[in-house]
């Protein structure tokens, strides 16, 4: 784990116990582990992205539960042992068999502490895995922390849409390259 882990200070980091110099020069705590969703976390996956999302863009729930079953779809989470879920990440193939992130969603209290980070990393892995050679996704013109994170990841801007989102919000179409598994070593 890196050191931007130590810094984080954000209390979902931590687990209970230690003051906060302690839990800064002592031992991060354990990654928070990721696993495929199943089909009892619905609920709370929606309820999860009403709170990630202004309700003109959030999901329906039989939005939400269409895009999960996309074939070749996959729903990633982010969640300890006992506790709600922190994040999760919806996958898909497009026609053309790119990747496509259908949504990434954080808990804000667990926001820039590096989960939607390796949501997104474990999501290209599995494509790149498949012989996925490029994954897109939309994102709304106004949403800066997300352009800011996936220009952090790499991707780059191909077109605007106009007019993408309800109520006539234009949207972004990203893309990134995935360079094949055995040419990632030097990368
Ligand atoms: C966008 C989102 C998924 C990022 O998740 P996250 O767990 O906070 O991201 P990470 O902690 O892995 O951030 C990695 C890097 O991305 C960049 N980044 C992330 N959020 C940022 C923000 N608000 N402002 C600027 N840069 C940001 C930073 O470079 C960050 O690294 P740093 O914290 O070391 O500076 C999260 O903010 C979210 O769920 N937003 C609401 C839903 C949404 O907009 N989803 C994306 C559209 S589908």
């Amino acid at each position: 784990m890196g050191l931007r882990n130590v810094g984080c200070l954000n209390p979902a980091r931590f687990e209970a116990g230690g003051s906060i110099y302690n839990r800064l020069v002592t031992f991060p705590p354990p990654e928070i582990p990721l696993r495929e969703a199943r089909p009892r976390d619905f609920a709370e996956l929606w309820a999860l992205d009403r709170r990630c999302f202004v309700p003109e863009i959030a999901y329906t729930r039989a939005e939400l539960h269409k895009v999960m079953q996309e074939p070749e779809a996959f729903t990633l989470v982010a969640q300890r042992a006992s506790g709600p879920i922190l994040a999760f990440l919806v996958g898909a193939l497009d026609a053309r068999r790119r990747g496509h992130v259908i949504t990434i969603d954080v808990l804000p209290d667990s926001r820039r502490c590096g989960l939607g980070g390796r949501l997104i990393r474990a999501a290209e892995e599995r494509w790149r895995n498949v012989g996925v050679r490029e994954v897109r996704l939309e994102v709304a013109v106004n949403n800066h922390a997300a352009l800011a994170f996936y220009a952090r990841f790499g991707y780059r801007i191909l077109n605007r849409l106009p007019d993408y989102y309800p109520g006539g919000l234009d949207g972004l179409l990203l893309e990134k390259p995935l360079l094949p598994s055995r040419d990632r070593a030097s990368t």
